[in-house]
């Protein structure tokens, strides 16, 4: 499974590249507004820093205009995935812009259904929201579940981004599913490498390590 971080801060990103673990990243208007930075700043620095994809957002609400939000994002890096809503229209401008060779990225999917009409019109990429879903009293993992399953009953190969994660145990049900790609923010990254038993692990042997003679280092 890819890991994506969902984020428009610059130095979350270098430090997840530094552990050589980030496959690509997701923004959104609100993730872009938390850093208090120009767009185009913020998406140009992303998209030199990162190799893999890089989802930005478009604004507008009619096909014609997110064609022309897609186009313009995709001049800023080969590496651009334009991020469209899962509305009617929405579903308009993936057809053309994927016609034209840009990969898009149906953004607010919360159905099944509605994955499923991202991936017949074309989508590259599609992401169900899971941890809003679970705000609702609802099962965000079940949704994946069942995406995945559509998905692989019709050999469809849009990929499945896992989105609006929230803590450890989302990336670890993404990765059970067998979900394309989970994105997340800096600090469920973070907290994937932790464990009570490795930090007591090295603190262990580091003080046995003080008793043996004639150390190198
Ligand atoms: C996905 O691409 C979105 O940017 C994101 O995961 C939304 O997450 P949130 O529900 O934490 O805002």
């Amino acid at each position: 499974m890819q890991f994506f971080l969902d984020t428009g801060h610059v130095e979350e990103i270098k430090q997840a590249l530094e552990w050589g673990i980030l496959d690509g990243v997701t923004t959104n208007p609100s993730l872009i507004s938390k850093t208090g930075r120009p767009f185009l700043d913020v998406a140009k620095e992303i998209l030199q820093l990162v190799d893999g994809p890089v989802s930005l957002e478009t604004v507008s609400r009619d096909a014609e205009g997110m064609v022309k939000e897609g186009k313009m994002l995709a001049e800023l890096g080969d590496n651009v995935v334009v991020k469209i809503p899962m509305t009617p229209e929405g579903m308009k401008a993936v057809q053309i812009l994927e016609s034209e060779g840009i990969p898009t990225n149906v953004t607010l999917v919360f159905s099944p259904t509605q994955a499923l009409i991202a991936a017949k019109a074309g989508a590259s990429f599609v992401s169900p929201f899971v941890g809003r879903v679970d705000d609702v009293s609802n099962d965000g993992m079940k949704l994946i579940r069942e995406i995945k399953q559509i998905f692989d009953n019709y050999e469809i190969d849009t990929e499945i981004i896992v989105a609006s994660v929230r803590h450890p145990m989302h990336v670890v049900e993404a990765a059970l599913i067998g979900a394309d790609i989970c994105t997340m923010p800096f600090e469920v990254l973070k907290r994937l490498f932790q464990h009570p038993l490795t930090d007591k692990g090295i603190e262990l042997f580091l003080k046995d390590w003080e008793k043996v003679p004639g150390k190198p280092f």
